[in-house]
């Protein structure tokens, strides 16, 4: 073996204070970073099981009735999905609402009343304004809305959450 050789190899074999020559240090390096990447990458896979991506929201688009059916102030009555009773309000201007007609204090069925402009429970005298907002009595929340979208200036749709 040359003198550059074996300069070479001595050099490869000194060891550091703690008894660790330069290759073990090395391998060890390399062997803490891959438990370290993996560690990350199990605990990022648990992550996405445990914590499933939000699903967008479904919903169906139904067709109501027609514009026409619907005077201005007025209302028409349908059921939603799931059976319960709703109705469309004609604001005027083209500007048409749908909500549901069960009351969100104890489930009593809602009333449009024409004059007044707004809905009235009969149960308990819950008032909700032409927007389903409460404003007077105990219901705790306004009526749930359904949008409302009109195609060919004539058709009433109503989308639903599924
Ligand atoms: S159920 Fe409507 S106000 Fe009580």
């Amino acid at each position: 073996m040359s003198a550059a050789e074996q300069g070479k190899n001595n050099h490869a074999q000194v060891k550091t204070e703690g008894g660790v020559n330069r290759r073990e240090f090395i391998a060890g390096a390399m062997a803490a970073t891959g438990v370290v990447l993996a560690g990350g990458t199990g605990l990022y896979s648990m992550g996405r099981y445990l914590i499933p991506p939000k699903q967008p929201e479904r919903t169906r688009q139904v067709l109501v009735t027609t514009i026409d059916k619907v005077a201005p102030g007025k209302t028409f009555g349908f059921k939603d999905l799931n059976d319960r009773e709703a109705m469309l309000v004609n604001l005027g201007d083209n500007r048409f609402k749908a909500f549901s007609a069960v009351c969100t204090h104890l489930g009593c069925l809602v009333k449009w009343d024409p004059a007044k402009q707004h809905f009235i429970c009969p149960c308990h005298q819950g008032i909700f304004d032409a927007n389903g907002n409460v404003v007077d009595g105990p219901p705790p929340q306004p009526l749930e809305e359904f949008p409302v979208e009109i195609r060919e200036d004539k058709f009433l749709y109503v989308t639903f959450k599924v």
